[in-house]
């Protein structure tokens, strides 16, 4: 199993070579686990940040979608890479699955997490052969087929926590942002997500970890944002007698 010293994902999406290894830095080792974009892996960074960083997790979201054969021989790339943690899409049916499977039971410090509908999408954003189910009902029965395979986590957003942890299954949520700013008067700017959730309520309901990009990297301190999340998450822990981060 993974094990994260705290939920918070820091999604280092940034261009910038130099940019996303300052930040590393400065903050690596004490976020949960660095998620790393194809932005940053196609520039062939990972090994480098894995040297950096040896007591945080490398999280490859490259939401693979392919035979099963390509699947299972790219996560076994990913793995040589450094990734402790890599996404595949639940769409990519139950062979493709199952392929990713096989590579997370060869190594018992992986977790491969099944993508399930992008936090981007409202139902409206389904297309035309997806539109007689909600994406709810998407997501239910791609979690029955994910659960069914064995993997222990997954991808979705906080609209559909609920029905994860009915499978059993940790959940992974992003589309989040500190909504509180709001309250405070700031615009919270939700950028292209749509089902969005606030980080303190999505730890509250159970959500096993957070993953926040922008509400970081394009903030004008994200060095600052990253404390004021750190310290949010810590006074949540001090009253939620853990989450079993494990
Ligand atoms: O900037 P923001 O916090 O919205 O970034 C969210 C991150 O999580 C991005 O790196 C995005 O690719 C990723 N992601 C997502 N929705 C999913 C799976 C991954 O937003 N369903």
């Amino acid at each position: 199993m993974v094990t994260l010293k705290n939920p918070f994902i820091l999604a280092l999406d940034v261009s910038d070579e130099s940019l996303a290894f300052d930040l590393a830095t400065q903050v690596g080792e004490r976020v949960g686990a660095i998620k790393l974009g194809p932005r940053l892996l196609m520039r062939g960074i990972a090994p480098r940040m894995a040297a950096l960083l040896p007591n945080t997790p490398l999280f490859f979201d490259i939401k693979l979608f392919d035979i099963p054969n390509t699947v299972e021989a790219s996560l076994e790339a990913a793995v040589e890479m450094g990734a402790k943690m890599v996404t595949v899409h639940g769409l990519g049916g139950r062979s493709m699955l199952q392929a990713a499977r096989r590579v997370e039971q060869r190594h018992s410090d992986l977790l491969v997490i099944p993508v399930t509908i992008l936090t981007s999408w409202t139902n409206q954003d389904l297309t035309a052969n997806f539109q007689s189910w909600s994406i709810r009902q998407h997501v239910s029965v791609l979690l029955e087929l994910v659960a069914d395979l064995g993997f222990r986590a997954v991808v979705c957003s906080q609209e559909e926590m609920d029905l994860a942890h009915g499978f059993g299954l940790k959940t992974v949520i992003p589309g989040v942002r500190l909504t509180h700013a709001n309250e405070a008067g700031a615009t919270v700017n939700f950028h292209d997500q749509k089902r969005v959730g606030d980080l303190k309520q999505v730890l509250q309901r159970g959500g096993w970890a957070v993953v926040l990009g922008r509400a970081v990297v394009e903030s004008p301190d994200p060095v600052q944002t990253v404390e004021t999340i750190l310290c949010e998450i810590a006074e949540l822990q001090r009253r939620i007698n853990g989450w079993g981060i494990e």
